[in-house]
């Protein structure tokens, strides 16, 4: 623990957050709050993060709706509660806005499964067909990409581009396999996943559903096709909320991030809610990049503005085009 703020700047490339004491006495719901007031600032967070942060964030959402709001928020500075990509999709919507995240260091399996470089090489190969890129990736493979998606809007938008459109989906292999199925299409796809939704273990889903046999799987989409294959219901981290508010269910096992089971145990108190069971050794489904971030780096980062999202502006305008594809598309689609 360094106590000295100029040694914690320092040392902030190598530890990814402002490592200073904070007082135990302190409130830091209290102190946060002030700190929104005090600079105009808006904390977004995803459902992924830790219930501390949902619930005092201004704005939970996935990252179809992060980004949406980034896109129109009128604060001065964007707390993004989230991983680094996607405070960096602010950063991109938002070049005069202060962005600032708890942990710089809160990284994404799936979009380090896609260097620029080699996705390049890829794209060269491939050269008659269009980009389409999941948001889970880097300011670089955005600038590589023609259009963005997320798990929310990814279906709808490929299924709006003639079916004879020659298509690279990146870098998630099961959400592009997942839509080439449902859309009757033969994206070429980068073989990238998603490191905690791989992780669902069939066997033990296949018996939990058994002991609870009224309970509904629902999965997202970057789960393993056989995962899938299961569920009752499939969609994005919003959908899935959206979906266990319905009247007629009450009981469900949730595949994906364990983060969203605390808004979906706020929302629906009666219900019950079995986070699906996996294969890793700690048995746990938690991101270990979104749960980087906690609410003592969130409260330093509002309270000194750091680690804060700068961009080559080249680079920036080069992702933007997509993200604006994306966001113009989903208006126009209704999503
Ligand atoms: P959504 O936010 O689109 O549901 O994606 C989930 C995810 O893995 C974000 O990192
Ligand atoms: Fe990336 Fe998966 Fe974590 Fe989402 S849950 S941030 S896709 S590693």
């Amino acid at each position: 623990m360094i106590v000295n703020f100029e040694s914690a700047v320092e040392n902030l490339s190598k530890n990814g957050f402002l490592d200073i004491e904070i007082d135990v006495r302190l409130d830091l719901f209290d102190e946060i709050e002030k700190l929104k007031k005090e600079k105009n600032a808006i904390i977004l967070a995803h459902y992924y993060q830790e219930p501390d942060i949902q619930d005092i964030a201004d704005y939970i959402g996935d990252s179809l709706g992060l980004a949406q709001m980034a896109e129109k928020t009128t604060a001065d500075m964007i707390v993004f509660a989230g991983v680094h990509f996607m405070a960096e999709t602010a950063k991109i919507l938002n070049p005069t806005k202060k962005v600032v995240i708890p942990d710089f260091k809160a990284g994404c399996s799936l979009s380090d499964s896609c260097p620029p470089e080699l996705f390049k090489r890829f794209k060269e190969q491939h050269p008659d067909h269009i980009v389409i890129s999941y948001i889970n990736c880097s300011a670089g493979i955005k600038a590589l990409s023609d259009i963005i998606c997320t798990s929310s809007n990814a279906k709808v938008i490929v299924d709006s581009l003639p079916k004879d459109q020659k298509i690279i989906f990146a870098p998630d292999k099961n959400l592009g396999a997942y839509i080439n199925k449902t859309s009757g299409r033969e994206m070429v796809l980068w073989n990238g996943a998603c490191m905690v939704h791989e992780i669902f273990s069939l066997e033990k889903i296949t018996k939990l559903k058994t002991r609870h046999p009224e309970a509904k799987l629902i999965a997202h989409p970057e789960c393993e096709e056989a995962i899938l294959r299961i569920a009752d219901f499939i969609g994005s981290t919003t959908q899935l909320l959206k979906y266990t508010q319905q009247k007629e269910f009450n009981s469900f096992i949730v595949a994906t991030e364990s983060g969203i089971l605390h808004q979906m145990e706020k929302l629906s108190p009666e219900k019950t809610f079995l986070a699906a069971p996996t294969d890793n050794a700690c048995a746990c489904n938690d991101c270990p990049h979104m749960k980087l971030n906690t609410l003592e780096k969130l409260y330093l980062c509002m309270k000194y503005e750091q680690p804060e999202i700068v961009m080559d502006e080249q680079l920036r305008l080069a992702a933007k085009k997509p993200i604006d594809r994306m966001l113009e598309m989903s208006k126009a689609l209704g999503i």
